[in-house]
Order: C-alpha cells, then sequence, then structure tokens
C-alpha cells in the first residue's frame, strides 16, 4: 500500500517508519527539499496550493493523509475528488481556525474557555470588558508553539496586543488557571472503531511543549472516561478516522479543551516505545483500513523534547531505558530538533531516570519567538 502524506516533518518521518513493517509505503508532498520525512519516504518538493505538484504527488496514489495542519482545505478538497482523503478535509477545516473549532467543539458538548471573536480594537475592548483579565488573545490560524498569541494583563496591553496582531483575524481567551494540561490521543478507523490512548501530562514553556508523561498520574477513572467521552463526540461528529488529539485544562475534575489537532501530536511521541502500538502506526492502520491496535501503555513514560540545542548524545544514551530521536533539523532556537523517550516499568524508577535526564537536557537559547 502507498499512502500520500501532505507534510514531511519529524511527524511523517515517524510515520513511514512505522508504515514500514506494515508493508504501508509513504510518499510526501512538502515545500522543503530538507524536509526530514524524505530521509525515510519518496519526497516530492512543491507548494501545498500549486496544482501542479498536488498532481505529481497524487499520481498512483490511492490515499492521502496530512502531517501538518495547515494544508490549504482547498488542496486537501482537491485531492478528495481523486484519492480518499483522511481524515475527511472538514477535520482539517475545523481545526485551522479557532473560532471555527471552538464553536464546533461546544456544539458537540465539548466544554472550551470562555472567548470572543475580535475583529477591531473596539471588539477587543469590549472582549476585555466580558472575560476579565488575565485574557489571552490569539491568531485564529496558522498558531503553533505559541506563536501569535499575547497574554493581556491589564489595560495598558490592550492597545499593544492589537497593534502588534490587529492585522489577523483574533479571539480572545479567558486565561484558564488550570491544575495542569492533559491530552487525549484517539484513534478511529475506517469502519468506526475507536481507542483512547491513556492521557498525557503535559508541560508547556513559552508555548513550547516540554516534557510528557504518560499514563498521567492521579487521573481517576471518571476523568478517563470523560476526556475519552469528549474524543467519541469529535470523531463521531467528523466521520473521523486516523488519529486525533485533544489539549486539554484539567480544573478540579473538569476539562476543557484548548485546541485540537487532527493529526498525530507530540505529546503522543511517547507511545513508540511506551504503548503497545504507537500513535503512528494507528493512525497508519486507521487510514488504511486495518484493524487497530492495542493503545495499552507499556510502563511509565516521559518524552522530554529536545528545542533549540542538541544534546551529549553518549550521555544521553547512557541512561536506561532512554531512546533518542534526532530530526535530523539544523538548529535554531525555538525549533524541535528532536525527543528523547524514558520508558520505565514503574512510576518511582521513571522519576529517578527523569531527574537525570532532564540534567542533560540543554535549556533552548533565548530567541527563539
Ligand atoms: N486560555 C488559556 N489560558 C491559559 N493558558 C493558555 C491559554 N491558551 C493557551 N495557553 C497556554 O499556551 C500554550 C499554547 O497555546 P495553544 O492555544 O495550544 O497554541 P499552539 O497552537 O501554539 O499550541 C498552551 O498549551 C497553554 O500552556
Ligand atoms: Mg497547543
Amino acid at each position: 500500500v502507498r499512502v500520500g502524506v501532505l507534510g514531511g516533518g519529524q511527524l511523517g518521518w515517524m510515520l513511514a517508519r512505522a508504515g514500514d513493517p506494515l508493508g504501508i509505503r509513504c510518499r510526501f508532498l512538502d515545500p522543503s527539499p530538507a524536509a526530514p520525512a524524505g530521509r525515510a519516504g519518496e519526497l516530492v518538493v512543491g507548494a501545498y496550493d500549486d496544482p501542479a505538484a498536488l498532481d505529481r504527488f497524487a499520481d498512483g496514489l490511492a490515499l492521502v493523509t496530512y502531517e501538518f495542519e495547515n494544508v490549504p482545505v482547498g488542496s486537501a478538497q482537491r485531492l478528495a475528488q481523486r484519492v480518499r482523503v483522511l481524515p475527511p478535509p472538514r477535520a482539517l477545516e475545523v481545526a485551522q481556525d479557532r473560532l471555527t473549532e471552538k464553536r464546533f467543539l461546544e456544539s458537540v458538548g465539548v466544554p472550551v474557555a470562555p472567548w470572543r471573536s475580535v475583529a477591531s480594537l473596539s471588539d477587543l475592548r469590549d472582549a476585555v470588558a466580558d472575560l476579565g483579565y488575565p485574557a489571552v488573545l490569539k491568531t485564529r490560524r496558522l498558531g503553533y508553539d505559541g506563536k501569535g498569541q499575547h497574554v493581556i494583563e491589564g489595560p495598558d496591553d490592550i492597545e499593544p496586543a492589537w497593534a502588534r496582531q490587529g492585522e489577523a483575524l483574533l479571539v480572545l481567551e479567558g486565561f484558564v488557571r488550570f491544575e495542569r494540561e492533559l491530552s487525549i490521543l484517539a484513534v478511529r478507523g475506517r469502519d468506526g472503531a475507536t481507542a483512547c490512548y491513556p492521557l498525557v501530562e503535559n508541560l508547556h514553556a513559552g508555548g513550547i511543549l516540554r516534557r510528557s508523561l504518560a499514563p498521567a498520574v492521579a487521573v481517576s477513572a471518571a476523568l478517563q472516561a470523560r476526556a475519552e467521552g469528549q474524543a467519541h463526540r469529535v470523531l463521531d461528529a467528523l466521520g473521523y478516522v486516523g488519529v486525533l488529539a485533544i489539549e486539554l485544562f484539567q480544573v478540579g475534575e473538569r476539562l476543557l479543551a484548548n485546541e485540537m489537532a487532527p493529526r498525530v501530536h507530540n505529546s503522543g511521541h511517547w507511545t513508540i516505545e511506551g504503548a503497545a502500538t504507537s500513535q503512528f502506526e494507528n493512525h497508519l492502520r486507521a487510514v488504511a483500513g486495518l484493524p487497530l491496535g492495542s493503545t495499552a501503555a507499556r510502563g511509565a513514560s516521559a518524552m522530554l523534547n529536545l528545542i533549540g540545542r542538541l544534546p551529549d548524545t553518549v550521555a544521553i544514551l547512557g541512561i536506561p531505558g532512554a531512546h533518542l530521536h534526532l530530526y535530523g533539523k539544523a538548529p535554531r532556537p525555538g525549533r524541535k530538533l528532536g525527543h528523547v523517550t524514558l520508558r520505565a516499568d514503574d512510576q518511582a524508577e521513571l522519576e529517578r531516570l527523569c531527574a537525570r535526564l532532564e540534567r542533560l537536557i540543554p535549556p533552548d537559547p533565548p530567541g527563539g519567538s
């Protein structure tokens, strides 16, 4: 089976390697000839909105998926006229615009933080008056790793925030005083079968994911069930096929959805070593119409992102249970260059090794955002 993947970043690279033993070969479309996925599969270099590049990419394929969520929806729709595109382009459309996403989540009964649409400075003043301080002003489109966001702490921040972001379509969100951030990764097959991974705890700094712990500790059965219920409502409403991630804020026993990703997700990288079936394999199984694999965790895992600077490989590999994944990207502040997953049989052992590992991860140099 040959699967086309829109986007050729590290997610694509990991998809290709998961597909290989299943007899699935990936072909990627990416604007960069240096795209990481090119080392693991065929790479078509071209713009996502170039019809000739899309045609070259789709030639001979029966199935297309994506690893990058900002592919133009029109391109996915164009491809869908000649090949099966999964997850459905509608999922891409919903996830690309924070406003559409929030409306969609609310419509299927998934709670989100209070929000207001902002298109002018006076909208922004009204929205701040409604939601109070602090509030987070975000671009509706193209934000990632915390880019395109500003926290408004008080009245003096309103005009500067507007001046920096006023050109774009915006949304203002109430600032959530969460206890922690979690994510739920779910997968749905072509036959409608679904499975969820255990909730993951995510730590962000400067808007970038730094560390995931999986399974998250102290998760009640009710909390896991609530997260799975939310994921199921999203999957079913979209007729979704593939892996979906929902980022969540935990406030007491409540879960507010922050955003969703219609693709494999950084907070699921631990599944390569830490789960019976990785998110990458399960995504490919789902879109290819194969039976889904078990989502059970194997012991306890920590995933640490390598951001901006590369670590001492030898020292990292000296830690038992540490697995290094370097994406082959040139170092640059704020850039995800790789990750390390640490797997242990129990939580105490994981914490001990994780403390050792964290000392080996160099801090991200300034200048990333
Ligand atoms: N409304 C909010 N309240 C509190 N923290 C937030 C809020 N929105 C975002 N954040 C913080 O910023 C991080 C990045 O925001 P997110 O909306 O997920 O953007 P991105 O698309 O860049 O990942 C979140 O993981 C969270 O730590
Ligand atoms: Mg996010």
